[in-house]
């Protein structure tokens, strides 16, 4: 008998411990773990930089309340704001918690200016900011919102892919574009560099401003640390999570200063939020991740993971489709539901996760040591060649 609500439906193994890219069920099984909480163990199973931080603020302070300085959260924001296009940094618990706030920040932007009725949010259609009431009809699936009336107001809608339709949708009332740079649980579906140059000319032209929520795309996980740096787009407004907590809760929104202008005191808060404890966990991931040369590391683990997973599509096209995404945000899209695979993919001890559009997705850790993608593409072939 479990007293947990019914809206998860849970795999039956649990876990005792993790160490790297590994899990270890209570029933003495070793799985190779890519999932990682869904693009959040960014540096694996305990890390022990993150070990050491979190003992050693543990030992020092837990929590002190936002009405007074925080210099770890300090500390993190001044790493974010020198390594990225913003200004300032707003620190949250979590995913959803961080796109509410962006859509707060790009509406309270236009109030500030004296332009009240510019408030509508343009998204795309099934795209996923999390599951906050504002932030499923900004997501605008019918499977996150039915039931879950009133609708919250606010938002229009594009499809992925469709330059028309976005233009369409856009009117003088459009305070934001809001998009994942690569959207996550909609497929492993990667916005074009050219698309992002347009979507910020778009925005340039109509006075609007872009949102880029990079929850799970962000914080390296592209192979750059953020997933819009290549195509040289600086957005507006950032929100962040998954990765940038290591595991540990933590979710924050990066802005520049013009977007920044209209949260003056009171605007917007949070008691746990940008807390002394996560925010030693920042750092510490933080101080990895940003480095050029671990960046680098994912870039060519990547490359050569794309290069395996390629090989076994091209054996296997009658099982695979396509294989999606940028770094180690990777999408297998089969021909029919994935089901079957990430479940025979389960019985051989490789734990991957699904997403929309028949995908399964992959998600290593982004320290993940080349011969574990090798265990994972060995696995992946012989479940292929089962379902030939
Ligand atoms: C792109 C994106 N935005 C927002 C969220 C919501 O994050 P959280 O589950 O931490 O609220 C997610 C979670 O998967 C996500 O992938």
């Amino acid at each position: 008998m479990s007293y947990l609500a019914k809206n998860y439906n849970r795999k039956k193994i649990s876990f005792k411990y993790g160490k790297g890219s590994f899990l270890y069920s209570v029933d003495g099984k070793k799985y190779l773990d890519f999932v990682q909480g869904i693009a959040v163990n960014s540096l694996g199973h305990a890390h022990p930089k993150l070990i050491n931080a979190v003992s050693k603020q543990s030992k020092k302070l837990w929590h002190v309340s936002n009405a007074f300085q925080i210099p770890e959260g300090e500390m993190l924001a001044k790493k974010l704001v020198k390594k990225t296009f913003a200004d300032y940094v707003m620190f949250q618990n979590s995913g959803a918690e961080a796109t509410e706030a962006a859509i707060k920040i790009a509406r309270r932007y236009f109030y500030s200016i004296g332009k009240r009725k510019k408030n509508r949010i343009l998204c795309i259609k099934n795209s996923f900011h999390g599951r906050t009431l504002a932030a499923i009809f900004a997501s605008g699936s019918k499977k996150m919102t039915e039931g879950f009336g009133p609708k919250v107001s606010g938002f229009d809608h594009f499809e992925f892919g469709n330059h028309k339709s976005l233009t369409k949708k856009i009117s003088k009332n459009t305070a934001a574009i809001m998009v994942e740079t690569i959207m996550g649980e909609g497929g492993i579906k990667v916005i074009p560099d050219w698309c992002l140059r347009e979507l910020r000319k778009i925005c340039d032209k109509k006075n609007i401003l872009l949102i880029l929520d990079e929850v799970q795309c962000g914080i390296g996980r592209s192979g750059d640390f953020f997933a819009f740096e290549r195509s040289k787009v600086k957005p507006d407004i950032v929100p962040i999570a998954k990765g940038i907590g290591g595991g540990f809760p933590i979710g924050a929104v990066l802005m520049n200063k013009k977007a920044a202008s209209g949260m003056t005191a009171g605007t917007h808060g949070s008691t746990f939020g940008g807390n002394p404890l996560a925010m030693a966990v920042g750092n510490s991931v933080m101080d990895i991740i940003s480095n050029k040369r671990f960046l680098n590391n994912v870039k060519n683990i990547s490359k050569y993971f794309f290069l395996k997973l390629n090989q076994i599509k091209n054996k296997y096209p009658k099982v695979i489709r396509e294989i999606r995404g940028k770094g180690l945000l990777i999408g297998i899209q089969l021909h029919s539901d994935q089901t079957k695979f990430i479940k025979k993919l389960m019985d051989n001890k490789l734990l991957t996760i699904r997403a929309a559009e028949n995908v399964v997705r992959i998600l290593p850790p982004l320290n993940v040591k080349k011969s574990e993608i090798n265990q994972s593409i060995k696995i992946i072939k012989k479940v292929c060649s089962g379902l030939n």
